[in-house]
């Protein structure tokens, strides 16, 4: 095992080693103390609505099952039987009485309490007394949001999200309903290389111009969104692709923020005016109208004027809100990672809105969108040139030192592409690593 003067020599103020990305006992270690012990954003309080609903997914290397017990309570437990080990759940979702094991057929109450054994007779009784599912000790909701951990002890889910708190309470404050629904189930997407690159992206305004060049290329040769007789549907896509074109001093303009623990976000980078046609898009008017119903003229012109588009919970999940889309990102080995997209539909708001959301899905996160397969395929080189040993040190300087912290605990980029929340992420992958 790494010492931890070993491991804190890899992140540099302004750099990073390669072995960070590339060394499969460095991952070995992050499974542990990473995805071990930090809150991990497994899903929506709307993906098990009643009691005995669940779901399957993964915290790092442990296969859970999400479960609501009853009408308040949400648990999640180790998905492996307590006799000799089998998967108790197949991969997906469902409703149950009672888990059972398909192996000898033990069963579970959805506390995970051992509730029957086949052939009692054979076992000693006092034995089976105490068997269950393996419960993960710490599990707390945010505003819909289902969080888990698997250390008993460490922050408080309030205090680990800390200023990010804000971007939650932004994504469902847009709903005139005031909640938001998983909807239209989930893209599912892998590729070969690490988990942090997928984090490292999605607040990078130095890349769009570049690496989606070919889509922002096609966008502008598209009809004018909104023109007489274009379809909406095919309207997002454009405003989005076109969006990733913006010159390079909008790119600077806009603001990124990081927080203590390695969350950020990015903001004014899209209003909803750029990419929805804003006030004067009927449906928009509609959803707007909607919106002030609910939550009174000044509360719904305070929600509608933040203007976040991605922020990153560390170190498992990215969201925005204008298009109420969500990420997580499940590493399966040091060069392989996989991430599910979901999306939400904002309740009482006009079936319009939902429609935006699967079209934004579509061009941006699913696996057949124009604009994901030019990520996915700079993940793959970074991963390519990471393995190489020749150079060591991944340089992460831009805007360096002229961060400015912020009175609400957030740190904000010199500039919008200020790689000011890749610093922090590491100084976060830093304290999982080496903390005691
Ligand atoms: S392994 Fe589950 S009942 Fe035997
Ligand atoms: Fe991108």
């Amino acid at each position: 095992m790494a010492a931890n003067e070993q491991l804190a020599m890899l992140v540099q103020p302004d750099r990073v080693h390669r072995a960070v990305y590339a060394d499969a006992g460095v991952f070995d270690l992050e499974m542990e103390r990473i995805f071990g012990r930090a809150w991990l954003v497994l899903g929506h309080a709307s993906q098990v609505p009643k009691p005995g609903d669940y779901f399957t997914t993964r915290m790092g290397r442990e296969p859970v099952i999400v479960v609501r017990k009853d009408a308040d309570a949400i648990g999640v437990l180790v998905n492996r039987c307590a006799h000799r080990g089998a998967t108790v759940c197949a991969e997906g979702r469902g409703h149950v009485e009672r888990f059972v094991c398909p192996y000898h057929g033990w069963s579970y109450d959805r506390s995970g309490a051992l509730r029957a054994v086949p052939v009692p007779g054979g076992y000693d009784k006092k034995k089976l007394e105490n068997i269950s599912l393996t419960p993960v000790p710490r599990v707390a909701v945010y505003r819909g949001f289902i969080f888990a951990s698997l250390a008993a002890g460490g922050p408080s889910l309030e205090e680990f999200l800390g200023p990010a708190r804000s971007s939650f309470d932004d994504l469902v404050d847009r709903a005139p309903g005031g909640e938001l629904e998983v909807a239209g189930g989930v893209f599912k997407h892998a590729y070969n290389g690490n988990w942090k690159l997928v984090l490292e992206n999605h607040l990078d305004g130095a890349h769009p111009l570049y690496v989606h060049a070919s889509s922002i290329a096609a966008a502008r040769g598209a009809p004018e969104p909104g023109a007489p007789g274009a379809e909406h549907y095919f309207d997002i896509a454009v405003r989005q692709m076109r969006q990733n074109g913006a010159p390079e001093a909008l790119w600077e303009s806009i603001g990124v923020w990081a927080t203590p623990r390695g969350h950020g976000w990015l903001g004014d980078y899209h209003t909803d005016k750029r990419l929805t046609g804003g006030e004067d898009h009927p449906v928009f008017k509609e959803y707007k109208k909607k919106l002030i119903q609910k939550a009174g003229q000044a509360e719904a012109e305070r929600i509608l004027a933040v203007t976040r588009w991605n922020t990153i919970i560390y170190p498992n999940c990215s969201f925005m809100s204008q298009f109420r889309q969500l990420r997580i990102i499940h590493p399966l080995a040091v060069d392989r990672s996989v991430i599910y997209t979901y999306s939400f539909r904002m309740k009482d708001a006009p079936e319009q809105m939902f429609r935006d959301t699967i079209a934004f899905a579509n061009v941006v996160n699913g696996t057949g969108s124009l604009v994901l397969a030019d990520d996915l395929e700079v993940y793959e080189r970074l991963q390519r040139g990471l393995a190489s040993g020749t150079a060591e040190w991944v340089y992460l300087g831009r805007g360096y030192g002229r961060d400015a912290d912020e009175a609400d605990g957030t740190r904000r980029g010199a500039s919008g592409t200020s790689e000011v929340f890749i610093r922090a992420q590491l100084q976060a992958w830093l304290g999982y690593m080496t903390q005691r």
